[in-house]
């Protein structure tokens, strides 16, 4: 940990290791979102690309951030933090990058490390990864990350759990398709063409609204994009880069959680700086739950619907379709909705990890290979529960925060990668949360 505080100041590690919440509380008042994490890790990355400095405002204070940050100075970023009406905003000067530095152990805490690959590899001629870690959440393959450069002519080698890439003439422009939308394929090839001599086209290209983020970063700076918000991403690389100013979007999964949250407990939460056209599908398929939203003056109220929840049916899909990382904070708002919901995961293969928990609160699931059937029940009970990935621990809060009794959360390290200041957002609108 010594070395995450070095690199983010602000990141106070709680002692606390479970969080207890009993619930049964309306949660009112004003909830501030975030910056989005999913944004800010590609956006921190592409300050690799340039040795002039990029600020970034608006940044979330979460555990995810502060790893990456520390995973900067260890390849020799000057990082430099402030706190004001932006939010928490950074200054990174990447003058000069020592590729052979990156770190293994911090880079086994967080799969988007991989997203170094692409802009150190471009920037430097070399990089050298051990295969990421991350959420435990199937198989999450790399695969398409390295075809793509492969393609713009590196030669990319796996070695005992080492990825060692090389492209020492420089990187290439190349046609790319991908085999799926891929968020994290498409930003660590965006990155990398943007560098790279000539002309790439990425097909099947990820269109999620933080990939539009990193994308306008890297317009600010000077690269080449056309087809923002598109699945064809055409970039003219080769550009001198100089540096930027960007605000990084604000958290629509956290938006989308928040609102669960509000909806589960009967509460109203004005959500600070959220904009509800982020949501994509989701934003309708929570209204017709039972979630009533609204574009207010400073961002989206939530509310539950006086009719209560309703159970509804869903499928993950790419962006706009409903977030995978929804699926589990949906889920657990279905737990007590009005009727059944079938809730179909097509992203990743292993993401009901939370399923098991919820039945250990009274929730009704049953589980037929990617399709999750949750009957409501009138009310869930405390139970001791672990959330096992980033999103699986947020739908346990939401489902303790509507259940009787006192529910005791671990597996914090989780819920501290993708939130920030959960605990304490939640308690300043009436929830009662203490970590232990
Ligand atoms: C990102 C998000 C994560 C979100 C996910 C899907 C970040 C830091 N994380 O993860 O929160 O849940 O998008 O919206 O932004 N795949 C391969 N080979 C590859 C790449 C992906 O098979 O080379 C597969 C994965 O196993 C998965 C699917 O494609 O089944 C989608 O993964 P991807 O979109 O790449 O997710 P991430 O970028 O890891």
């Amino acid at each position: 940990m010594n070395a995450l505080q070095i690199s983010a100041p602000w990141w106070k590690p709680d002692s606390g290791r479970s969080l207890l919440i009993r619930g049964g509380r309306p949660l009112v008042g004003t909830y501030p979102i975030s910056g989005a994490k999913n944004a800010a890790l590609p956006l921190m990355v592409s300050a690799l690309l340039t040795p002039h400095l990029v600020t970034l405002h608006n940044l979330p204070a979460n555990l995810d951030v502060a790893v990456l940050s520390a995973l900067l100075q260890r390849l020799g970023a000057n990082l430099s933090w402030s706190n004001g009406t932006s939010g928490l905003s950074l200054t990174i000067c990447a003058d000069r990058v020592h590729a052979e530095n990156i770190d293994r152990e911090l880079v086994a805490r967080m799969r988007a490390s991989v997203l170094l690959l692409g802009a150190v590899l471009a920037r430097c001629g070399e990089a050298s990864l051990p295969l990421p870690g991350g959420d435990a959440i199937g198989l999450r393959g790399i695969d398409f990350h390295i075809a793509g450069l492969r393609a713009m002519g590196a030669v990319v080698e796996l070695e005992g759990g080492m990825i060692h890439a090389r492209a020492p003439q420089g990187l290439k422009g190349a046609e790319i398709a991908l085999p799926l939308p891929s968020v994290g394929a498409t930003e660590n090839l965006l990155l990398a063409s943007v560098l790279a001599q000539g002309r790439s086209v990425i097909r099947n290209a990820a269109r999620e609204p933080e990939i539009t983020d990193l994308a306008t970063c890297l317009i600010a700076m000077g690269a080449r994009i056309d087809g923002l918000d598109t699945h064809v991403l055409t970039i003219d690389g080769g550009a001198t880069l100089a540096g930027a100013v960007h605000t990084v979007m604000p958290d629509r999964i956290e938006t989308g959680t928040l609102a669960c949250a509000a909806a589960i407990t009967g509460g109203a939460l004005t959500l600070a700086n959220a904009r509800l056209d982020l949501l994509g599908a989701a934003g309708p398929l929570l209204q017709s739950a039972g979630v009533e939203m609204m574009v207010v003056d400073n961002g989206v109220s939530a509310r539950r619907a006086a009719s209560g929840t309703v159970g509804v049916d869903l499928s993950t899909q790419p962006y706009p379709g409903v977030a995978t990382d929804l699926q589990a904070p949906i889920m657990a708002l279905m737990t007590t909705a009005l009727g059944a919901s079938a809730i179909t995961e097509t992203i990743f293969e292993q993401r009901f990890r939370h399923v098991d928990e919820l039945r250990r609160m009274g929730a009704n699931i049953i589980v037929r290979g990617r399709t999750a059937l949750v009957r409501g029940v009138p009310a869930l009970g405390a139970a001791s529960v672990t959330g096992s990935d980033v999103r699986a621990a947020a739908a346990l809060v939401i489902a303790a925060l509507g259940a009787h009794g006192e529910t005791v959360l671990d597996g914090l390290d989780h819920l501290d990668r993708g939130y920030d200041g959960m605990t304490a957002k939640l308690a300043a609108c009436g929830a009662e949360v203490r970590r232990v």
